[in-house]
């Protein structure tokens, strides 16, 4: 049977084997909570660092009811996938270095403490292998890795937390929208706003999420898969959607709004970039109008749970306007450029992927 914890040192991917498949039906993944085995948690006080960590059995953890997390949001989360390589060649994560630069960006504007780079690879890694029956056959999905940084200390005034927790957990998950891969269909927001000039919009703090599920909603009872989301100061320009990054193509060249403090500094984002630029596209990171959307031959989302999402039709008021979608458009290429990277079905030659 297997321990309900144990140290670092202690965990080695040769623990067990991964010849017993986590029991579900792999066919019908998508992103829904599949609990795993287990999960890391490291701890430490304010005025300290981070130290050592341990895996322990995947379950509900203790928080004082006023913890820093659950009466002022001081927290954050970060979201990434491992591959199965297939016949035993082991897991492939992605550009896991960006998701812990992102947290050490996100805790200082949170005021936590956060892990160093290596403690946050090294926790990602461990949590992957311990759970690793539950990382998808090839072809049917990836392991989600999530990992959590929480003000878990008792504070009654507003005040940093005088503890943390540091803690990373993974689920198998197939395609994000209930669409799968087939376009999705968008909605402009025009009342409520994601992020402000000033705010935490461009921190992965989970204070951003639960804000807008209220329009997440309303474009859910029309029918429609998400929301994208206007600048709070000129309502004109386009930010991003809840749970993933935009970009759109007219003519060939491609824009994606500027991560000017409100936008998330999207890591599928920063890569999708970079792939089209070696694909000879133009790519443009400014200010996308509605006007400009509206225009647009082609729209897509971006993100690790998202992918590429190609998007179908946006409705602004009570215009619907389509968008092209399917083989040998842009998002498509970009989709297959990316994971084969992702996956390793080709070599890796920016260095993006980490095997284990
Ligand atoms: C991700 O894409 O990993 C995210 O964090 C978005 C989340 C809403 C699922």
């Amino acid at each position: 049977s297997r321990p309900s914890s144990f140290s670092q040192q202690e965990c080695s991917s040769d623990l067990w084997s991964d010849e017993e498949n986590g029991d579900i039906n792999w066919d019908n993944l998508g992103f829904g909570l599949v609990p795993t085995d287990y999960m890391y948690v490291m701890k430490c006080s304010r005025d300290d660092r981070f130290s050592s960590g341990e895996l322990n059995r995947y379950g509900n953890i203790e928080l004082s009811p006023s913890s820093g997390v659950l009466n002022y949001a001081q927290g954050l989360f970060e979201g990434l996938k491992a591959h199965r390589r297939g016949d035993g060649r082991g897991f492939l994560l992605f550009r896991l270095e960006e998701n812990a630069k992102r947290m050490q960006m996100g805790a200082e504007r949170m005021c936590m403490p956060s892990p160093s780079t290596d403690q946050f690879v090294h926790a990602v890694k461990q949590t992957v292998l311990a759970n690793k029956r539950w990382v998808p056959p090839r072809g049917k999905g990836s392991l989600y890795v999530r990992p959590l940084l929480i003000g878990s200390g008792p504070i009654l005034g507003l005040a940093p937390a005088p503890e943390y927790m540091f803690l990373v957990y993974a689920a198998p998950v197939g395609t994000y929208f209930k669409e799968g891969l087939a376009p999705i269909n968008l909605f402009i927001e025009t009342e409520i706003h994601r992020a402000t000039p000033g705010g935490t919009g461009d921190v992965k703090t989970i204070a951003n999420y639960a804000p807008v599920l209220k329009a997440q909603m309303r474009a859910k009872a029309k029918g429609l898969t998400d929301v994208l989301y206007l600048d709070s100061v000129n309502k004109r320009y386009l930010e991003e959607a809840s749970s993933c990054n935009l970009f759109m193509v007219k003519d060939n060249i491609i824009a994606t709004p500027a991560t000017d403090g409100t936008i998330l500094r999207g890591i599928t984002r920063k890569s999708i970039i970079e792939l089209a630029r070696d694909l000879g596209y133009q790519v443009k990171e400014r200010l996308v109008s509605i006007d400009d959307l509206i225009a647009a031959d082609e729209v897509f989302c971006t993100g690790t749970a998202v992918v590429v999402a190609p998007v179908s039709s946006i409705t602004y008021g009570d215009q619907r306007y389509e968008y092209k979608t399917g083989a040998e458009t842009v998002s498509e290429k970009l989709y297959k450029a990316l994971t084969a990277i992702q996956m390793g079905h080709v070599e890796d030659k920016k260095g993006w992927t980490v095997e284990i």
